[in-house]
């Protein structure tokens, strides 16, 4: 893996303290849609964390049912999941970041971990509208964390630090490649993460044409194209450090 400043020895200490700590962990989140399912599938297929040790909230009962099938508690009261939970994923849109954060900031505590993945919503406002002192983590998910092979960009604000992204490198790394550093890495991930797939997607149309035009059916074309691809990604996963570093 590659090599990054925040990845020291007494990070690997701090990893191994917690992954006990994760078992017994309690998680919550603000929002139920995409995101926030795609994140929780990952943490409960890696077995890390057991469903009862989370809880989800959302206004409507549109996505919620789908959580509680995993047997995840369910609430309609984003309070809830505050006071039941120690690290709190706020999973709604940007916009709603600031009611949402007014509304629950009374019991927010110290001992929280806040965890913000609302595209756009800097450190310096989350920590404005949450209460002195407050743990604040922005982080940035791409959509293949859905199918846990995402990759997630970390920060830390003023009052959070190495061991609380060593936590949640730990808790989220079954989603894809998990990485910590300044948060002016988040935007270039949302353009290289984010919109990046979309360009995979070009190249691999236009390897398979390449094909198609030599006589080869163009479905076959696809689907050799995209296994190429994905031979190239782990040989350049597996040999970036090497050269990069
Ligand atoms: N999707 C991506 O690829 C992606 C990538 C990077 C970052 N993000 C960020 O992740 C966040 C979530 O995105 P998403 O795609 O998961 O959105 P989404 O599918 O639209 O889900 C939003 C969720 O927020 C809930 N919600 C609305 N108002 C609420 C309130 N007042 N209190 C609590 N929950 C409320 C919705 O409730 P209902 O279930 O009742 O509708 C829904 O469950 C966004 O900030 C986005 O910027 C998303």
């Amino acid at each position: 893996m590659m090599n990054l400043p925040h990845q020291t020895n007494d990070s690997q200490m701090i990893q191994d303290d917690q992954t006990e700590a994760i078992s017994q962990m309690k998680i919550g989140f603000i929002g139920a849609g995409n995101m926030a399912f795609g994140i929780a599938q990952g943490i409960l297929t890696s077995g890390k964390v057991s469903p009862t040790n989370i809880i989800v909230s959302a206004p409507s009962m549109n996505n919620l049912p789908r959580f509680q099938e995993r047997g995840v508690a369910i609430t309609q009261v984003n309070e809830e999941v505050v006071e039941r939970s120690a690290v709190v994923f706020l999973a709604i849109k940007p916009h709603l970041i600031q009611g949402v954060l007014y509304g629950i900031s009374r019991c927010v505590t110290q001992q929280h971990i806040i965890v913000s993945m609302a595209a756009g919503v800097t450190i310096a406002t989350l920590e404005e509208l949450l209460p002195a002192k407050t743990r604040v983590i922005r982080m940035m998910p791409n959509l293949p964390c859905v199918l846990m092979e995402g990759a997630l960009i970390l920060t830390s604000g003023s009052c959070a630090g190495e061991k609380e992204e060593t936590l949640l490198k730990n808790l989220l790394s079954p989603c894809g490649l998990v990485e910590a550093g300044p948060e002016h890495w988040i935007d270039a991930h949302t353009g290289l993460s984010g919109s990046g797939v979309a360009f995979v997607y070009v190249f691999a149309e236009a390897l398979a044409e390449g094909a198609v035009k030599m006589g080869m059916p163009g479905a076959l074309a696809q689907r050799i194209a995209a296994q190429t691809i994905l031979v190239g990604s782990h040989a350049h996963l597996q040999y970036v450090p090497e050269y990069l570093n």
